[in-house]
């Protein structure tokens, strides 16, 4: 009997302990320390427009919506200041049209185990469906990164030429869904169709009379790299022109959902 007992206890113990939530855990749940959030007391000359009453803590606190509400989310509670969306994808193609190519340098942000990893690596955009493609030397750690973990970000920044960040600011945040594809995958020459006539090849000389064609460069490339495709969810778009137009400088672009 004073055995059970002592057991019952023994379990009793073990259930409250795993039905008390962390203190950290339940501080996210309410969207994380307050210190973070803006004090709506004054709201200075250059605040950013909104819909007509509105009101301050409409956008400055937690609305349970999300993990978290971030200014940058907040741009979407408003209609006044949003650009229509064709504004935004031409914007984004604007910027990350690189030499009309749409070959641009990139960081690529991936996780593994919690702890994130920032690469420089070159995509290509296919401004028709915003599709980015980037091509790997294979066992380099971003790859084993994304096979952990497919959920990624892309940061673009256009660097400065003189002193006017602030006046021609000019990046682009994407966060999406990487997929890995290989040689032998049916999508791989797809892609590579993609990829590879924007690459900078050197020009013909001497034996080689002309530069590889595509299908050429496809199968040296099969065995020895991976294709990294990514699939926008959100893009945010901060560039200052938008202002002149009586929009918010940041502009956000979602995936349609079908
Ligand atoms: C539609 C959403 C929205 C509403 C409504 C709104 N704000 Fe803001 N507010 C923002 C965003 C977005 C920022 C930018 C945060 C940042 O500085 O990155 C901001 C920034 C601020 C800042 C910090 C600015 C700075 O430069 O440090 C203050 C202060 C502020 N708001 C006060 C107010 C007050 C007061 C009201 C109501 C009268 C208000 N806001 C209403 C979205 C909103």
């Amino acid at each position: 009997m004073k055995k059970l007992s002592i057991l019952s206890a023994a379990v009793l113990i073990l259930t409250i302990s795993a039905s008390t939530t962390p203190a950290e855990e339940t501080e996210w749940k309410k969207g994380g320390p307050k210190y973070l959030y803006v004090k709506p007391t004054k709201k200075p000359p250059h605040h950013g427009v909104y819909d007509e009453g509105m009101k301050c803590l409409d956008c400055h606190k937690y609305d349970g919506v999300d993990a978290y509400t971030s200014a940058t989310m907040t741009v979407k509670k408003t209609k006044k200041g949003r650009a229509p969306r064709a504004e935004v994808e031409e914007a984004i193609k604007n910027t990350l049209k690189g030499l009309g190519d749409f070959r641009e340098i990139f960081i690529l942000s991936t996780s593994f185990n919690d702890k994130p990893l920032a690469t420089v690596i070159e995509f290509v955009m296919d401004p028709k469906t915003f599709t980015f493609y980037a091509m790997s030397e294979k066992q380099t750690e971003k790859l084993f990164h994304i096979a952990k973990n497919p959920n990624v970000s892309l940061g673009y920044v256009k660097q400065r030429e003189n002193y006017d960040y602030f006046e021609g600011a000019l990046g682009v945040q994407i966060v999406g869904k990487a997929q890995q594809i290989k040689g032998t995958d049916p999508e791989f020459d797809a892609a590579a169709a993609i990829y590879i006539p924007t690459l900078p090849l050197p020009k013909p000389s001497g034996p080689i009379p002309q530069p590889p064609g595509v299908e050429l460069l496809t199968e040296m490339i099969r065995p020895s790299k991976i294709i990294t495709k990514i699939i926008p969810e959100r893009i945010v778009i901060l560039d200052r022109k938008f202002k002149e137009k009586g929009y918010h400088a940041v502009q956000i672009w979602e995936k349609e959902k079908k």
